[in-house]
């Protein structure tokens, strides 16, 4: 499985929108299906149009992306010949992925903000930097 759609359920009234995540690997009705244990937000300089992100993969981490706000685009491949380029531009909308995921963040609009749950604490080490040491390792 290269990712997964994860449709939130989106509460709207005249007085705007409410989105609940439930977390918990163990929780029946989780939106989020793992313990969540960080959450970053990414928020992205308008004056840089060509801005990537991401641009490496993880050997042990769940994560769900979400944009928060405005559109960005992001690119997943498996390294094994699955790859999918998928348009983010709902806040109702996670885009899950686990482990050995090459993934990178880019076409974001001026207004684009990005939520993003992890299963693990940050881990410099838990990185793969470069596409070829990420091939080697998909591959072994
Ligand atoms: P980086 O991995 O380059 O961001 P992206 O994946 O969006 O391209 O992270 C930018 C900096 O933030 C880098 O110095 C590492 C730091 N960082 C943390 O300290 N904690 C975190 O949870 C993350 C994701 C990054």
């Amino acid at each position: 499985m290269l990712y997964k759609t994860i449709d939130f359920k989106k509460h709207s009234d005249v007085r705007g929108d409410l989105v609940p995540l439930e977390i918990g690997a163990e929780y029946n009705g989780a939106d989020i299906p793992f313990d969540v244990k960080r959450c970053y937000f990414i928020s992205v300089p308008t004056n840089d149009n060509n801005a990537i992100r991401g641009r490496h993969a993880h050997y042990d981490l769940e994560q769900v992306i979400i944009c928060m706000n405005g559109s960005f685009i992001l690119d997943l491949s498996d390294g094994k010949g699955n790859q999918k380029s998928i348009k983010l531009d709902r806040n109702d909308v996670g885009i899950y992925i686990k482990d050995l995921v090459w993934r990178e963040l880019k076409s974001f609009s001026e207004d684009c903000s990005i939520l993003v749950l992890a299963s693990q604490h940050y881990n410099a080490k838990d990185y793969i930097h470069t596409y070829s040491d990420f091939l080697k390792e998909v591959n072994k």
